[in-house]
């Protein structure tokens, strides 16, 4: 299209007055994009703050209740749990992970029970069981693939079990989606979504959530045998195709900052529902300058988040979520 010149064309009578900036604005966020992860710890009325991630806490069940209930009124339709294990409980073979009453299946159980309407999404991988802090199970110094394939499968059908609406494969593994998928459908768990973590990169993007989860301490060497070089694209394009064919029916990339070029590329090429994780460093540079003055929180989350949706993502998944969502509310 050829633009006639200036002054027929001039840009800012669109951007003159806040009705006509309304008026015209290409991507807007509603609290409908939002997920909000939540960190669940053991034990009765507790809320321990996360050092390295300011405003977040790990929350006992009583206490995630009426904070989902509340995210629930704000207009956000999910929730994604991640567990504070007891060191006590990991293993070298992860068996907590599919164990029917760990504590993500009993904070699955009670928030379906309490705000059924909410959907709960839960992670699929095996690091916050793990011994060694890794998402696979490791043998003579080696995240093995095929056997960390079957300890998923049954962590899956667990969380399934329990009632989860969405299971997030978050740990790299080959073939993961497809057994899932399988072992889901044989279980009669036909309804039961996947969002895969399909182009989730070995990213130092992930140092507070490992505090948060209590695995920073028991991860041995680094996660770059299985998530993926922070210089790949085409990569991430085979990744999301081969989750597509072995049944994922939501897409994710992660961290999401970083790599909003790759959310743009997933969702042009697939046009499939496409996610992004603004993970926990996203979260605590923003915060943290916040904290220090050097930053307008608040426009800088908002502006973030949106950020997202122009990229072309369906939702995105932000520690924010509250937060935006009640400044949505205005
Ligand atoms: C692990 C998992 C990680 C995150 C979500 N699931 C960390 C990792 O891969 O080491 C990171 C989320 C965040 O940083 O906010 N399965």
């Amino acid at each position: 299209m050829t633009q006639a010149p200036y002054p027929s064309t001039r840009f800012r009578r669109l951007r003159r007055t806040p009705a006509l900036r309304d008026l015209t604005r290409e991507t807007s966020l509603s609290p409908g994009d939002l997920i909000w992860p939540v960190f669940v710890r053991d034990g009765e009325d507790a809320a321990d703050p996360i050092p390295s991630m300011p405003g977040v806490h790990r929350l006992t069940i009583d206490r995630l209740l009426p904070a989902v209930e509340e995210a629930a009124t704000l207009g956000i339709p999910a929730v994604c749990l991640f567990p504070y294990t007891d060191p006590a409980l990991k293993t070298e073979l992860c068996e907590e992970a599919w164990n029917s009453d760990n504590l993500s299946n009993r904070a699955v159980r009670a928030i379906k029970d309490a705000v059924p309407e909410i959907a709960v999404m839960t992670d699929v991988a095996l690091d916050p069981y793990n011994i060694n802090g890794h998402d696979g199970i490791v043998r003579d110094g080696v995240v093995v693939n095929d056997a960390t394939v079957e300890a998923l499968v049954k962590m899956a059908l667990a969380q399934a079990d329990s009632g989860a609406d969405i299971l997030g494969p978050s740990d790299m593994m080959d073939g993961r989606i497809g057994a899932m998928r399988t072992a889901l459908e044989d279980a009669g768990h036909t309804d039961v979504t996947i969002m895969s973590y399909s182009a989730k990169y070995a990213s130092a993007f992930y140092g507070p959530f490992r505090d948060a989860v209590g695995a920073s301490g028991a991860l041995k060497g680094d996660k770059a045998t299985y998530q993926m070089d922070p210089g790949n694209a085409a990569e991430a394009l085979r990744l999301v195709e081969r989750d597509l064919i072995e049944g994922a029916d939501m897409v994710m990339v992660k961290p999401g900052m970083p790599y909003l070029d790759i959310c743009r590329q997933v969702k042009d090429a697939f046009g499939v529902p496409t996610y992004a994780y603004q993970v926990s460093g996203e979260y605590a540079m923003i915060r943290g300058a916040a904290d220090q003055g050097w930053i307008d929180g608040e426009k800088v989350m908002m502006e973030s988040v949106l950020g997202f949706k122009r990229a072309g993502c369906d939702g995105i998944l932000t520690y924010f979520a509250p937060e935006v969502a009640r400044r949505l509310a205005g």
